[in-house]
């Protein structure tokens, strides 16, 4: 055989090596210390000086081309290896984390990026302020007048006077409800307005239905038409967005607040079978927030001009809704910070709130 016979061979071999163990097989057979082409350079010996001249020169080329051929193939089938240990051994980043490990969202965490996801698509932001508050913030500036009986009613946390200050601004306190917020935005924004706050609250109560720290939701709407029906569609619209009820009734009952004229409180219709709450149009109301057009007295303690400029405000207590639409029967084990509630009615991290899932 000659070489390049041997050559025509022992490609056709390379190319069909379908494994590094058979292809190493055929670099032992090809270029062995007895292998093929070794013997073949070894009949140079035979020949004449012009003979092994030529006939060296070609089996020299012969034997690199060879070697060649055999890397080449060799980085294929190495590289065919490692794309199928890359397959079986990848990793997916999507996977999920351990479920026994998986924290969950508290019901207010929840609760409250409902409220966002809600009140945002209705064009609000939102706006914050400090859990210690003052006198004029939590009171005066909302229009409750000095020594006036409603400010009796908030069960107020005093703390001890600022030092070096006097009257309402040595006071402070710890806010009774997020209506400071109220104060503060239309400080920092002027008019027009339209924001939520939310956050927490804290009253010297406890029992089923009352704890000393509680949150709330505040919304405000302050612009030149305000007016009482815009506030009845707003709050409408949150609520059957929020219990996910269409065509929800809702009624107004009169009631009092000092930063509001006139005040009212709102319920949602219910119905209640066998102990069972159910929200939606029935026989039976519950009382689901406060509300009212914003008094002008509260404007003015801003600088708005209430000639100009009309709103309306509301407020809710925040575990109280998230109670009726999760069926959490106790206010106090919101805080107990007992895991095994947590699991319970708590909510999985991945699953945000939005419009579109509705929840
Ligand atoms: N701040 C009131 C409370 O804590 C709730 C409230 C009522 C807020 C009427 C409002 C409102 O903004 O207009 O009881």
């Amino acid at each position: 055989m000659n070489a390049t016979e041997l050559k025509t061979e022992l490609t056709d071999k390379i190319e069909a090596a379908n494994d590094l163990g058979a292809l190493d097989n055929i670099r032992v057979e090809a270029l062995g210390k007895k292998g093929r082409v070794t013997e073949l350079m070894k009949s140079l010996g035979k020949m004449s000086p012009e003979e092994r001249k030529t006939e060296g020169v070609a089996l020299n080329k012969m034997k690199d081309e060879v070697a060649a051929k055999i890397e080449a193939r060799q980085k294929i089938l190495k590289k065919s290896v490692m794309d199928a240990r890359l397959k079986t051994e990848k990793m997916d980043m999507t996977l999920d984390i351990r479920p026994e490990r998986k924290g969950s969202i508290h019901p207010i965490t929840q609760t409250m990026d409902e409220m966002i996801a809600i009140f945002a698509d209705m064009g609000f932001s939102i706006h914050d302020g400090p859990d210690i508050e003052d006198d004029f913030h939590n009171f005066t500036a909302l229009n409750f007048p000095p020594n006036h009986p409603a400010r009796e009613m908030h069960d107020t946390f005093y703390l001890p006077d600022v030092v070096g200050k006097e009257g309402d601004e040595a006071k402070r306190l710890l806010r009774t409800h997020t209506s400071t917020c109220q104060i503060r935005a239309m400080l920092e924004h002027g008019a027009p307005l339209r924001k939520i706050v939310m956050g927490r609250t804290y009253r010297s109560d406890y029992d089923i239905t009352h704890t000393p720290m509680f949150h709330q939701l505040e919304g405000m709407v302050i612009d030149t038409q305000t007016n009482m029906g815009h506030l009845k569609g707003c709050l409408k619209t949150f609520c059957e967005k929020f219990f996910g009820v269409e065509d929800l009734p809702v009624r107004f009952r009169p009631s009092f607040f000092p930063f509001t004229e006139p005040s009212a409180e709102m319920d949602i219709g219910c119905s209640r079978s066998k102990g069972a709450l159910k929200i939606g149009a029935g026989d039976d109301w519950l009382e689901i927030l406060g509300c009212g057009m914003v008094h002008p007295n509260v404007l003015k303690a801003v600088g708005i001009d209430p000639d100009v400029y009309q709103g309306f405000a509301f407020g809710m207590g925040i575990e109280r809704v998230a109670m009726l639409k999760y069926g959490i029967p106790d206010l106090r084990t919101f805080f107990e910070g007992d895991t095994r509630w947590n699991a319970h009615y708590g909510h999985d991290p991945l699953n945000k709130p939005n419009l579109a899932t509705g929840s």
